[in-house]
């Protein structure tokens, strides 16, 4: 088979020529001496315009296969100078791999988006999620190369594990015992000798503390995976599994940090609009108006960088417009991240030096002792895309952190051994790949982003 991509990209070459296609049957209209199959075979987000005439032998059935049909088409390409299309095929032969009859539950017109999540194993068929899909893919191979380019090595942190990285408690438990019939110790507690594991364990929340380890080995180092979160929030920005990207940094601070985040964020949106610029266009025109030339503002200029106290400062003269009222301390919801992005800084910014409080255990404490060296990074239309930090590399330090945090230590050895055995400073972050992937498209609800989302009460297929 020829990939219809490659007739586009490279019409000249198979001008006159004859080759033979595979692909699915986007439309198909026919007349009484000729007829149109529209097909897409998913290499490239336009599909080939395909004309049969009644010199074919079986042209009766042609006319009659239906949309979304499996076909193979030989015939030659024709420039169609002037057309919607620069070519076209004149089919010779028309064979039915697979037949689609009248229920096929896509026809040739808009659907939303809330119906194609209910037949999201077909939706990857409708232009706008080839167009979702394909970026995806190509932002998720960006995101290796900006890593394997600069040296990061790629850790496969596992899924499975016992602590809790972000110590939110916002677990999937991972368990073989039987929830019907939980087996009990004498003083009644659930009894985990029994587990396949023999203790409590979970689906990861984070790669992060597995990645410290490796960046104490190999000094630069990634992880891009799957991440869990048994989060109870119903919005268009959760979803319960979703793929995060986790570099980590020895001897750099949280500035080199954020060079990196901006660093690769420009990296993406670059190789995207350079890779699949007919998607982009598309999304330009039918899903979020101004998109490109919003992302190529931000290639050409700078994030904005603001301290949480300085944040608080400009979100409080604004409290009287926000649901939830901040003061300092308050952690920031998302309506208060879109404020600053979009309305004060109107592009990508970093927010540095949270409260203690409001951060995980593991941040470095900065000296003024109430603030971490964290940073979120926030883009317009979505709130926060990455969060990050510089870690605390002092042994003593982070003990103490743990303590105030009821941490059961013991389950974090091998982190303090970290800070016994070759510490050093060190940073890293987590970009929600979906967030990643709204950001690019324009897309508003990550259900749309992840082939098959899991959130708050759906779990299909
Ligand atoms: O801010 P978070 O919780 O940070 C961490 O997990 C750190 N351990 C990362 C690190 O420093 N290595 O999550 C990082 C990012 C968020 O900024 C957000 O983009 C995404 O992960 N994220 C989610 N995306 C979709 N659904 C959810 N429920 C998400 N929770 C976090
Ligand atoms: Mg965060």
């Amino acid at each position: 088979l020829t990939n219809i991509k490659d007739l586009f990209r490279e019409k000249e070459q198979y001008k006159d020529k004859k080759v033979t296609v595979g692909g699915w049957v986007r439309s198909n209209r026919d007349s009484k001496n000729f007829g149109f199959l529209v097909v897409n075979d998913g290499t490239f987000f336009e599909p080939l315009q395909i004309v049969y005439g009644s010199e074919i032998e079986n042209f009766g059935d042609i006319a009659k296969i239906g949309v979304g049909a499996a076909v193979v088409v030989t015939g030659k390409i024709v420039e169609t100078p002037g057309a919607k299309q620069p070519i076209e095929m004149h089919a010779e032969e028309v064979l039915v791999e697979g037949p689609s009859p009248a229920d096929y539950p896509l026809q040739k017109k808009r659907h939303s988006f809330e119906y194609l999540r209910t037949i999201s194993h077909l939706r990857p068929r409708t232009n706008t999620f080839q167009a979702v899909f394909r970026v995806r893919s190509l932002a998720a191979y960006a995101i290796h190369k900006y890593f394997q380019e600069r040296n990061f090595v790629y850790v496969h942190t596992p899924l499975i594990t016992g602590s809790d990285c972000e110590g939110a408690g916002e677990m999937f438990q991972v368990t073989t015992l039987d929830l019907e019939n939980v087996p009990k110790t004498e003083e009644g507690k659930v009894d985990y000798s029994q587990d396949f594991f023999c203790k409590p364990t979970n689906l990861t929340v984070s790669g992060q503390l597995d990645a410290e380890t490796y960046a104490f080995a190999f000094r630069n180092v990634y992880t891009f995976g799957p991440t869990f979160r048994a989060e109870n929030s119903n919005t268009t920005r959760h979803a319960a599994e979703f793929w995060m990207i986790e570099p980590e940094m020895a001897f750099a601070d949280l500035k080199d940090d954020m060079m990196l985040a901006e660093g690769m964020l420009k990296y993406v949106i670059r190789y995207v609009l350079d890779n699949a610029p007919e998607e982009m266009a598309f999304f330009n025109q039918f899903v979020d108006k101004g998109l490109i030339e919003r992302l190529e503002h931000v290639l050409s200029s700078e994030f904005g960088h603001v301290t949480y106290t300085e944040a608080i400062e400009i979100l409080e003269k604004h409290n009287d417009e926000f649901e939830y009222k901040v003061h300092w301390g308050s952690d920031l919801q998302t309506e208060h991240e879109r404020y600053l992005t979009e309305k004060e800084f109107k592009r990508p910014v970093f927010v540095t030096d949270y409260p203690k409080e409001i951060k995980a255990f593991y941040m470095k404490l900065n000296e003024d002792g109430k603030t971490v060296a964290a940073m979120d990074c926030l883009v317009p239309g979505i709130g926060e895309i990455i969060g990050g930090s510089q870690r605390e590399d002092k042994l003593d330090l982070l003990e103490k952190r743990m303590e105030e945090m009821n941490l059961n230590k013991e389950d974090y050895e091998f982190y303090l051994d970290l800070r016994r055995y070759g510490s050093a400073r060190h940073a890293g972050f987590g970009l929600g790949f979906e967030r990643c992937v709204m950001y690019l498209t324009g897309m508003g609800n990550i259900r749309d982003v992840i082939p098959f989302p899991r959130t708050v009460k759906n779990c299909e297929l």
